[in-house]
């Protein structure tokens, strides 16, 4: 079979690329590139019911004047539910799930993280403006994923 000379150098190059591709994931599960969420930090989800963070999860003081809010994602809801942070001050949250993996989308703003059954996920965002902000689960996580809501409400300071 005649196969021309420019169709031969395409299909080398793609068999190439899929080389690169490949040699990438295995390198990087290899060396440990692909981690877990920020810091690390582990956390039985069988016994978060009787965790004092997680169980009946609150917003507390934080550094700097902010808040920290740990978070239980669920099929099909978050809690708190809703949350309120005081507006223009670190907002550190810590997420977990008790089941599978869920996203935590706070619509219109780039606090966006995955909520991973077993581990803390940790990131500090500040709201500058006021308002009722949708939490959305950016993750399939089941039949009802789609009414996987929660809301956030940023609350201006009173000085
Ligand atoms: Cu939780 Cu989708």
């Amino acid at each position: 079979m005649h196969v021309e000379l420019y169709e031969k150098i395409w299909m080398w190059a793609a068999t190439g690329l899929i080389g690169v591709f490949l040699a990438t994931i295995v390198l990087s599960a290899g060396l440990q590139a692909m981690q877990p969420p920020s810091h690390i930090e582990t956390i039985d989800p069988t016994t978060l019911a009787q965790n004092p963070e997680f169980a009946d999860p609150a917003p507390r003081p934080g550094p700097g004047g902010g808040v920290i809010v740990p978070v239980r994602a669920e099929m099909f809801s978050f809690t708190p539910d809703p949350i309120v942070v005081p507006a223009g001050r670190p907002v550190t949250f810590r997420l977990t799930s008790a089941d599978v993996i869920h996203g935590f989308l706070v619509v219109g703003t780039n606090a966006n993280a995955m909520a991973l059954p077993g581990y803390v996920s940790q990131f500090t965002v500040t709201f500058p403006t006021p308002g009722t902000y949708t939490v959305a689960c950016d993750e399939y996580c089941g039949l009802m994923h789609h009414n996987m809501v929660g809301h956030l409400i940023v609350k201006e300071e009173t000085p």
